[in-house]
């Protein structure tokens, strides 16, 4: 099979979803002392075809693993980027937690599998997790699948982020407004309208308790453009761009501090590549590459 029919079938659910979904099954199969990430659920998570894929790869097939190799060769550093922003927001939120947040709210949530693997995190904190209906009615199904019920710390909020309706619908479904919370929004701002970046942002800042923050990653406005410098850039921007998932919302290079600021947010910590680089890849990992397209903040809502 050629890296073109390898594109996930998005028919009937999020294929970005299933991609970020298999990245983190790809890094958990690696032994406790090399991988970046770890998640146990997320194999429940890819659909038949990556299944078999992964399988290949993993009882070592050559076809596969020249496979594997032609995709990291296309797209230099995603997987080593992607797998360090799981981490990293897994330890953000653990952070969170220490500093006692009493909501999570996980935005354009996908598959991520945070609310269940988190240690500690069911006795403190209420989870929402808020999707398309049709990515939450699969997910929900795995997750019964996995623990033979749905667990009683998550809600499942069907929205669009973007939209008025989403913290309405937060409300009707039990959040606290006066509450400390974490909002994730992993692998999401970019296929939000700029309005919609507005909207949600704002809506954060008025209904959210003292001590409130958030995190995401964004990339350069020239990879939404279509003219990024790097063609790592231009290939992934016409990639989602063909799957029916484009990108819409971009971050002008050096302007995330003052983007944030004027939003109402303090505390601005910006992540680059190389932080992340520097973090979490030495010994046996020093020499993964990772993608410098991708940058991560955290902020905290200003009082
Ligand atoms: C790249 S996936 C990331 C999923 C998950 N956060 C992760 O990191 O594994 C993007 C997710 O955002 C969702 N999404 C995109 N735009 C959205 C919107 N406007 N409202 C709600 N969900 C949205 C998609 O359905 C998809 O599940």
């Amino acid at each position: 099979m050629k890296i073109s029919e390898m594109q996930i079938k998005r028919k009937n659910t999020s294929g970005t979803a299933e991609e970020i979904a298999f990245h983190r099954v790809i890094e958990s199969a690696k032994a406790e002392e090399e991988r970046i990430c770890y998640d146990p659920y997320a194999i429940y998570f890819i659909g038949p075809e990556l299944l078999k894929f992964f399988e290949a790869t993993a009882c070592n097939y050559p076809e596969a693993k020249a496979r594997l190799k032609e995709m990291y060769r296309l797209f230099p550093g995603t997987q080593n980027s992607i797998v360090a922003r799981v981490r990293y927001f897994d330890d953000y939120l653990q952070d969170s937690m220490a500093e006692g947040i009493k909501q999570l709210v996980i935005l354009g949530a996908g598959y991520d599998t945070r609310a269940y693997r988190i240690e500690g995190l069911k006795e403190k904190v209420k989870v929402f997790e808020v999707d398309y209906p049709i990515i939450q009615k699969v997910k929900i199904e795995k997750i019964k699948e996995i623990f033979g019920s749905l667990p009683g710390h998550v809600v499942f909020i069907n929205a669009d982020v973007g939209s008025e309706e989403l913290f309405k619908s937060l409300l009707e479904q039990g959040y606290n407004p006066s509450e400390r919370t974490l909002f994730i929004m992993e692998g999401l701002i970019y296929y939000i309208p700029p309005e919609g970046v507005e909207n949600l942002l704002s809506s954060i800042v008025q209904n959210s308790g003292p001590g409130s923050r958030i995190i995401f990653d964004y990339f350069p406005q020239s990879m939404v453009d279509g003219t990024c410098e790097l063609e790592v850039g231009n290939l992934i921007h016409e990639r989602v761009k063909q799957s029916g998932e484009p990108f819409k919302f971009g971050i002008t290079d050096g302007t995330i501090e003052e983007f944030l600021k004027e939003r109402g947010f303090s505390h601005i910590q910006n992540v680059t590549s190389e932080d992340y680089k520097k973090a979490y890849f030495y010994g046996k990992n020093e020499n993964r590459e990772v993608c410098s397209l991708y940058s991560f903040v955290h902020a905290m809502v200003e009082y």
